[in-house]
């Protein structure tokens, strides 16, 4: 195969289409309320970890003092569960006035102060997914407008309680009415995960027209069989999902759950290094206050980063499936670089896995090969055979630069 024949026919396609506001030319970086703190609403008996403006503050603070904003991660989401069960008085939304006595627009302050990015969450449709008021097609405007008012800088439009008619009408409609407030409002879609994610049902040269970033399948938990499922169905699904992905529109494979309960160290490395193959948004759902030295370490790690924004943003690809339960990943990158990843699906103990650049489809040549989690150094010849050992459900990943013939 020929990397540089690749790379140059998929940047061509690339700058075709893509949602006109400029936004997230790389994948973007955050925090998101969803997966680790779900509708918790009872700020009576949990203060510290009810939805309410002072949980958004806190993780504002974190990752304004604790090192994440300068790597990347300045988005600060709010999900489900935000609003009051009622509209105002002149049908617009409005926050729970009890858990958000500031207004959201406080929020958005709150974030721009510290050079951080507030994100709110709608539903296309009658309710949102946890029976707060949803947006009917004649609500986008006015919520469109709403969201603009507050200074929000992201809208995550859900898509419970509508149909695919509602939808078809309702998503365009909202990237349209986004755009019509002159307020940059970076919009992720979850339309194609309510149609399946797949043609031709979804059309996603549409989608990259209209949206920033869709959410293409189902939601993730606190687990390693939930992380393994979407990363199957990712890959699975490749040939129809990476030509979807680039600058300004990106598959989301939905939150890293790194630093919460389910995943091991060895599978919180897996997640990070398949969601930066991926090119995937990185939305972090755990608890920034008490988290551990050691997945902070991995969702810090400056190799991967890097990795996952490269400005090409090609989505990777798996290029292998061996007997043997390893798989390996691809993802090209600039200046001749390029990352791999060596999975093990196995439950054994350490794999070696021998292997050599040349098998891996490298030109010929000499490359520079760092190991991201290591930091470990070698250049391989394409053709010097080399072994890694993958740990059960873990990861070896790594970055190789071409240096010379
Ligand atoms: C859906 C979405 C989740 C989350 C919840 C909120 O399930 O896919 O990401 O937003 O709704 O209720």
């Amino acid at each position: 195969m020929h990397f540089a024949v690749l790379i140059f026919a998929s940047v061509a396609t690339m700058t075709a289409f893509a949602l006109d506001n400029g936004l997230m030319r790389t994948p973007p970086m955050g925090w998101l309320a969803w997966e680790r703190f779900r509708c918790d609403i009872d700020c009576t008996n949990d203060p510290k970890n009810c939805i309410s403006e002072n949980l958004f503050i806190d993780m504002a603070d974190r990752l304004y003092e604790d090192g994440w904003k300068e790597l990347g991660y300045v988005y600060v989401n709010i999900d489900d569960c935000w609003s009051s069960m009622d509209r105002d008085k002149d049908g617009r939304l409005q926050a729970d006035p009890k858990r958000f006595p500031g207004g959201i627009n406080k929020l958005a302050r709150y974030m721009h102060d510290r050079g951080l990015k507030l994100g709110i969450y709608g539903d296309m449709g009658t309710h949102t997914c946890g029976g707060y008021p949803g947006t009917t097609v004649d609500k986008i405007e006015i919520d469109a407008q709403t969201f603009a008012d507050w200074e929000v800088d992201m809208l995550k439009f859900d898509g419970c309680y509508s149909n695919a008619v509602e939808q078809e009408l309702g998503y365009p409609l909202m990237s349209k009415a986004l755009n019509a407030t002159g307020r940059p409002i970076a919009y992720s879609c979850s339309w194609p995960a309510y149609q399946g994610g797949l043609p031709p049902k979804v059309n996603y040269t549409q989608l990259g027209q209209i949206c920033n970033l869709w959410r293409n399948y189902g939601d993730i938990q606190d687990s390693w069989g939930s992380v393994l499922s979407i990363a199957d169905w990712f890959f699975e699904n490749q040939d129809v999902l990476a030509p979807a992905a680039g600058p300004g529109r990106w598959n989301d494979p939905d939150m890293l759950v790194i630093g919460d309960f389910g995943l091991s160290m060895d599978q919180s490395r897996s997640q990070m290094a398949l969601w930066a193959i991926m090119a995937a948004p990185l939305f972090m759902s755990n608890d920034l206050r008490t988290i551990s030295s050691g997945a902070r370490s991995i969702l810090q790690n400056k190799m991967i980063i890097s990795i996952n924004q490269d400005p090409l943003g090609i989505q990777g690809r798996r290029i292998l499936k061996e007997k043997s339960g390893i798989e390996v990943f691809w993802r090209p990158l600039s200046n001749n670089a390029s990352a791999l990843v060596f999975f093990s699906r196995r439950t054994d103990m350490p794999y070696r896995y021998e292997t050599s650049l040349s098998k891996l489809n490298y030109t010929t040549g000499s490359y520079k090969v760092t190991d991201v989690y290591t930091d470990q150094i070698d250049v391989l010849k394409d053709s010097t055979e080399f072994v890694v050992s993958v740990n059960p459900t873990g990861v070896v990943m790594c970055k190789s630069s071409f240096s010379r013939n």
